[in-house]
């Protein structure tokens, strides 16, 4: 029997009470890790990940936190150390939309937005870090010191119409991310994001939830496939596995295609 790619290692996934968060901690689980299932307000979501992933034989708790607040985090990770020891793995995955035209939107859609998208993940992964650099590599579990993903989206590089505040949050992500990836990289830490694109979520419901909608949809995904929440569980664990050990400071685009400007297929 192989050994399972996270054997003996422990991951924190924000936002995992649902949607993408809650595949990736399921697949993480599956690949061997220990996971902390973060949830800011749904409880029985996080519950639900936990027992799913306890079934199948895994380790999991559950936590709360808004990952907007500081004090917050602090205390996630103090609940990390406590049931596991450490951390190996963190991925940055909370994340909200509140959508508006841009004269309409109000600094309160703004500021949530930002939050929880960018600042959520600067304050989590400051204290990932912190403890990847305390603790260094453990040869016998990962080539290196820890891993963080961000999880972003295609609107890191697509511009979103009447999403100003979103787009603006995963562009500030790219560039956080690639700015740990320079900083961190001589203590063997990986900072790499996922850039998903339409994925079937609560998120995302309005665009795929009718198969009108879904169709429309479709004319913005080459590959002709709405995503589905494992799409990303599977990308998670291979940027979290020594698999990928040489990759650092990129965007994995699990997208469909999205990226590729479909319009121009057959214009320009
Ligand atoms: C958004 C979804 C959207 C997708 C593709 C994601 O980042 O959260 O609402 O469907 O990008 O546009």
């Amino acid at each position: 029997m192989t050994t399972p790619v996270l054997q003996d290692q422990v991951a924190l996934v924000t936002g995992a009470s649902s949607g993408i968060g809650a595949a990736v901690a399921v697949a993480l689980a599956a690949a061997g890790a220990k996971v902390g299932v973060n949830y800011a307000r749904s409880s029985k979501g996080a519950e639900a990940v936990v027992d799913e992933i306890k079934t199948a034989g895994g380790e999991a708790i559950a936590i709360q936190a808004d990952v907007s607040k500081e004090d917050q985090v602090l205390s996630m990770f103090e609940q990390i150390y406590q049931a596991y020891g450490t951390i190996d793995i963190l991925v940055n995955n909370a994340g909200l939309q509140q959508d508006s035209s841009f004269t309409e939107m109000t600094l309160e859609q703004w500021n949530n937005v930002i939050d929880v998208n960018l600042t959520g993940q600067f304050l989590c992964a400051r204290e990932a870090a912190k403890e990847f650099i305390r603790r260094g590599v453990v040869p016998q579990k990962s080539c290196s010191a820890g891993k963080i993903i961000c999880m972003s989206s295609v609107h890191e590089v697509i511009p979103w119409a009447g999403h100003c505040n979103y787009a603006a949050s995963k562009g500030g992500v790219m560039l956080l991310m690639k700015s740990m990836g320079q900083e961190l990289a001589s203590h063997k830490i990986r900072v790499n994001s996922i850039g998903p694109g339409a994925i079937k979520t609560p998120i995302n419901q309005d665009a795929w939830n009718t198969p009108e909608a879904e169709a429309d949809l479709l004319n913005l995904i080459p590959y002709n496939r709405v995503g589905v929440p494992m799409d990303i569980g599977k990308a998670a664990v291979w940027l979290a596995s020594d698999q990928s050990e040489y990759v650092h400071g990129t965007t994995l685009f699990v997208d469909g295609g999205m990226t590729l400007y479909p319009g121009f297929a057959t214009g320009g």
